[in-house]
């Protein structure tokens, strides 16, 4: 039998650099209160959400992942003609086809890049770095661009008290790349088909198109909670382990920002020391889908709180139901 060439890589890939880009409209929780029955102390208590971002007129799904991508190229250093493949990580892009991920790469000067959009929901991050990094070590792609674009506001239900409050638009970007030390950790992930209904489109396009409605996020809010605060804790453990390191290892811990008393639960069963410094970017962003985890990761190198070098533990779940995380060293 003929014996086909196979492509070889680097034995390591690392995050290179990451950017974000968060839109300009400030939305206060005392906005919503004009929509649903609820009060500021309610969601501050419930999820720790003060204010969350929104995409104003001339901002939308493009030009947020376009900023976002545009800086971690140049922290990056490299040129836009060394990047192979382009990801997108989206739910909220209005077309089902064409993917956006060949328009972002043509605006951004990449040439020729293989390019295609991934919907993982809250978990899209994960589950595209962890792409990114096999095509990187498989030597399919020299460097990658991984974009987490959303606009959820445009898919949100004003008027649903379960989760007016919770979503923020925003996009964040990193480019994972070779490496001579081991950046990126195993990834931990899965899905469970039968918990479709947990976080769903509330119409398919078929009856939007029949009732000239447009489709919203639905979630059942309890289901999600209690899956995030048991097997998503569990999973997270499993990222360290499969990663090598114990929690006293961990520098940084930047889980999904779906709810500060989520983050507190999977805190508790992680044992993870006082010192760790832990994202809580929902408090002014809130939840942010696919978006999420780099944008919280860019949060913290800015402000001083994280440093490059650093160990953190990353972990997104969501629609599907999906999840995935792992370790990574920081950019
Ligand atoms: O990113 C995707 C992953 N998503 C998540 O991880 C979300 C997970 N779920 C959650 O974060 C929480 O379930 C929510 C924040 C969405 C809701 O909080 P909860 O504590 O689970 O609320 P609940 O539905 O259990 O309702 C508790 C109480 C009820 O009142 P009673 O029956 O105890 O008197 C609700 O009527 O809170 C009431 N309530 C509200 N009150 C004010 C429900 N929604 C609201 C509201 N404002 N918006």
């Amino acid at each position: 039998m003929t014996n086909l060439k196979a492509s070889t890589g680097p034995q390591f890939a690392r995050i290179m650099a990451v950017g974000s880009a968060t839109p300009s409209r400030v939305i206060p929780n005392e906005f919503l209160l004009q929509y649903i029955d609820s009060s500021d102390e309610w969601i501050t208590q419930r999820t720790g959400i003060k204010e969350r971002r929104w995409i104003a007129e001339d901002e939308n799904i493009t030009t947020l992942s376009l900023d976002a991508a545009r800086s971690a190229i140049e922290r990056s250093g490299i040129a836009a003609d060394q990047i192979d493949a382009v990801i997108l990580s989206t739910i909220s892009h209005y077309h089902q086809t064409p993917a956006l991920a060949p328009q972002l790469a043509t605006e951004l000067g990449i040439p020729d890049a293989a390019a295609y959009d991934i919907s993982a929901a809250c978990a899209g991050f994960s589950y595209g770095l962890a792409q990114a990094e096999s095509l990187v070590r498989s030597g399919q792609a020299r460097h990658v661009l991984l974009i987490a674009g959303e606009t959820i506001s445009e898919i949100t239900d004003l008027t649903d008290r379960g989760t007016a409050f919770l979503f923020g638009d925003g996009a964040g970007a990193v480019i994972v790349g070779p490496s001579e030390t081991n950046g990126i950790g195993p990834v931990v992930w899965g899905s469970d088909g039968s918990q479709a209904g947990a976080i769903w489109q509330t119409r398919g396009w078929q009856e939007a198109v029949a009732e000239g409605t447009w489709p919203k996020l639905g979630m059942d809010g309890r289901a999600v909670f209690k899956w995030a605060t048991g097997f998503i804790a569990q999973a997270a453990k499993k990222c360290l382990d499969e990663a090598g390191i114990t929690a006293d290892e961990l520098d940084v811990f930047i889980p999904h920002q779906a709810n500060d008393r989520i983050t507190d639960t999977l805190l508790r069963y992680l044992k993870l020391p006082e010192n760790v410094v832990v994202a809580r970017t929902i408090r002014q962003l809130g939840n942010n889908s696919a978006a999420t985890i780099p944008m919280a990761m860019d949060a913290l190198l800015t402000s001083g709180e994280a440093k490059s070098g650093q160990t953190a533990l990353i972990i997104g779940f969501g629609a599907g139901l999906v999840y995935a995380g792992q370790v990574i060293i920081l950019p």
